[in-house]
């Protein structure tokens, strides 16, 4: 047997594919492009008999139908995207090509190669499409959680993108009858993230004593997922979810993201205390907000709760004390992946003094 995923080199990816292998024992084929966001060193370990890497663009439908009839995967876990929302303000283009396009292009060889299969394949072939709670746009302080019925309402182009790839995902079930389903997850973090997002970046930030950036007010609120349990959800989607349906995932854990960079700073403090800074708190800057910043999102997962089982395992402060131990113990990885690219992106982001 063997699961296509796409984006497999990236950080959901790579939790996702070492929990299914060590589990299922299911051989994997990766199709990953390989972008900054996705490092090939992730899986290096697996062997070749547990994980297949083809790098190449889930925009590439010559590539797909080859993959598709070499392989022959019973189901399909999809996470490869542009992932980073303050990159999609900067860069639109590429987020509408690798989010829209190759989710398009993905479905198309999908429905080729599901029409191809003889009914007891058909029977267990799935399209598990992975897609965020920033389609739902921005909640109000009092506002319940996003349910599966919330309405559409993305505020950045990178959620924009996603949101298109749901629909046509949808349609893609309504009049082709393939069997989909799609995940909307909130916030994760863990081990091999790619220190651009809040919590890499503050975690990293304040080992190296430099400023942590803090857009506007920081009290945006986020309901933060460990990646584990986020993985467990998608092994349960594929597994037992129902062809047509969504599922939200959450962590259960809202924060304020200014409460969330004081949290971090304490642990760091803990674990690696530095006589020149009384606390790393002070290196804490606001700066300058994020263009049509979501103030708020929160997860509702009683609908995978009662239908699938799932149930977040990691209680937020050992998530994240559990994060940072492993940013420590990783300074390879995290050479690796800190390369000129990186600098650059956060000299165009935050300026200069960010470098
Ligand atoms: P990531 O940026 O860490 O990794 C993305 C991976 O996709 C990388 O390995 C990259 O090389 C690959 N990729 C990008 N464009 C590609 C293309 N055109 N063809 C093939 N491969 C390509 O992202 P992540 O955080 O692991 O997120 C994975 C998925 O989960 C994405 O679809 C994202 O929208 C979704 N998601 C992420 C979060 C989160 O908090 N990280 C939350 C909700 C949903
Ligand atoms: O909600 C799910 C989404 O979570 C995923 O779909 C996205 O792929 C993922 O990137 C993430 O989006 P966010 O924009 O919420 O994550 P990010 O880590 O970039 O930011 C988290 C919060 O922290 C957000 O309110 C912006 C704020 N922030 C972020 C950075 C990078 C800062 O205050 N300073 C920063 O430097």
């Amino acid at each position: 047997m063997t699961l296509l995923v796409t984006g497999g080199c990236g950080f959901i990816g790579t939790n996702f594919i070492r929990l299914h292998v060590s589990e299922r024992r299911e051989r994997i084929v990766n199709l990953d492009k390989l972008t900054y966001a996705g490092n090939r060193r992730n899986l290096e370990d697996l062997p070749e008999s547990l994980h297949v890497l083809v790098e190449g663009d889930v925009a590439d439908g010559e590539l797909l139908k080859r993959v598709f009839s070499e392989y022959k995967p019973r189901a399909l876990v999809h996470l490869a995207a542009e992932s980073h929302v303050d990159r999609s303000i900067l860069g639109p283009g590429e987020f509408v090509r690798s989010n829209i396009v190759g989710a398009f292009t993905l479905l198309e060889a999908a429905r080729g190669y599901y029409e191809g299969l003889t009914p007891p394949e058909r029977e267990s072939f799935r399209f598990l499409s992975v897609s965020t709670d920033e389609v739902f746009g921005s909640l109000g302080p009092e506002d319940p959680p996003f349910t599966e019925e919330s309405p559409y309402a993305p505020n950045s182009p990178y959620s924009a993108s996603k949101a298109a790839a749901d629909h046509l995902v949808r349609a893609y079930h309504k009049t082709y009858g393939l069997p989909v389903i799609v995940t909307n997850c909130s916030n994760n973090y863990g081990p091999y993230q790619f220190p651009e997002k809040l919590i890499p970046l503050v975690i990293l930030n304040a080992l190296n004593l430099k400023k942590l950036p803090v857009y506007g007010d920081g009290r945006q609120i986020r309901d933060w997922l460990h990646v584990s349990d986020h993985c467990r959800a998608l092994s349960l989607a594929l597994e037992k979810g129902r062809p047509g349906e969504s599922y939200n995932v959450g962590g259960g854990a809202e924060s304020a993201n200014i409460d969330t960079v004081r949290i971090l700073c304490e642990l760091l403090d803990e674990k690696r205390p530095e006589p020149a800074v009384e606390s790393r708190a002070s290196l804490i800057e606001h700066v300058r907000d994020r263009p049509g910043h979501d103030r708020r999102y929160a997860v509702d997962c009683r609908k995978i709760e009662r239908e699938l089982g799932y149930r977040p395992l990691v209680r937020f402060k050992d998530g994240l004390s559990s994060a940072v131990d492993w940013y420590l113990d990783n300074p390879r990885w995290v050479e690796s992946v800190v390369s000129g690219e990186y600098r650059n992106w956060n000299r165009r982001n935050y300026g200069e003094s960010y470098e």
